[in-house]
């Protein structure tokens, strides 16, 4: 399939958790702007100093900060027949950039309510050596590496609430705005994680 797929849907629903199986699936690179942004932030580059405030409040990047950024990315070769993109646009300003810049063949929405959203959040831990993404409960981390485990700084209670309202107010219409252009997929996103991963894998396979 030619073009990008769009992974959407609300903070913790499981876009990162269920993005390196569509990957594998599609051979498509996942392009995360969370991803971006935190090695950024990391490495203390002038994108992670600008962005820094925002995302510690959970609050959006700015619209032009973020298109810079998906425009530099997409110009990597790897991306010439589509990537597969986990958090973005999250505007639909970005979408309409978006839109200028490549192809969206389809848009992946993986819904949840808000309730699990933040149970999933406050448990959620990385490994920073292998990136992948674990749960205290729904997904433990094997015990030998617990001590290298951390949390994201936004992960906190606070934090995830003002996350959930602005993606009500700033991302949840891109949904509607996709739908019109018969692009959106939704997926239930409540079951477990390998049961999400066969709605997942079911509806990439239509593609
Ligand atoms: P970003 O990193 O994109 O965060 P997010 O959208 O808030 O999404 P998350 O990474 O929190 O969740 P996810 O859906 O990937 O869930 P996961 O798979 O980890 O963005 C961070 C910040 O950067 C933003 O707040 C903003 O400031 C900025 N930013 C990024 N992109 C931007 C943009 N385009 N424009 C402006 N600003 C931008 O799963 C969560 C947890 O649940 C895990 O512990 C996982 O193990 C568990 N889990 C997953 N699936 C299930 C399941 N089915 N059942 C039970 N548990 C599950």
């Amino acid at each position: 399939m030619t073009g990008s797929i769009v992974l959407f849907g609300p903070p913790g629903a499981g876009k990162g958790t269920q993005a390196s199986l569509i990957a594998e699936i599609t051979g498509k690179p996942p392009v995360s702007t969370g991803d971006m942004l935190r090695s950024a932030l990391s490495e203390g580059t002038e994108l992670g100093v600008e962005a820094k405030a925002f995302m510690e409040a959970g609050k959006l990047v700015p619209d032009e900060v973020i298109i810079g950024l998906i425009r530099e990315r997409l110009k990597e070769p790897d991306a010439s027949k589509g990537v597969l993109f986990d958090g973005f646009p999250r505007t639909i300003l970005q979408a309409e950039a978006l839109e200028e810049i490549t192809e969206v063949s389809a848009v992946i929405s993986i819904e949840v309510p808000d309730d699990e959203i933040v149970e999933r959040i406050i448990g959620r831990r990385m490994d920073p050596v292998t990136g992948e993404i674990y749960h205290v409960s729904f997904k433990p981390a094997p015990i030998e590496i617990h001590d290298r485990l951390v949390q994201r700084k936004d992960d906190t209670e606070e934090t995830v609430r003002s996350r959930l309202d602005g993606y009500h107010k700033q991302t949840k219409p891109l949904g509607n705005w996709y739908g019109e252009r018969g692009l959106l997929i939704t997926i239930d996103g409540t079951g477990s994680i390998l049961e999400v991963g066969a709605l997942v894998t079911s509806a990439v396979n239509t593609l």
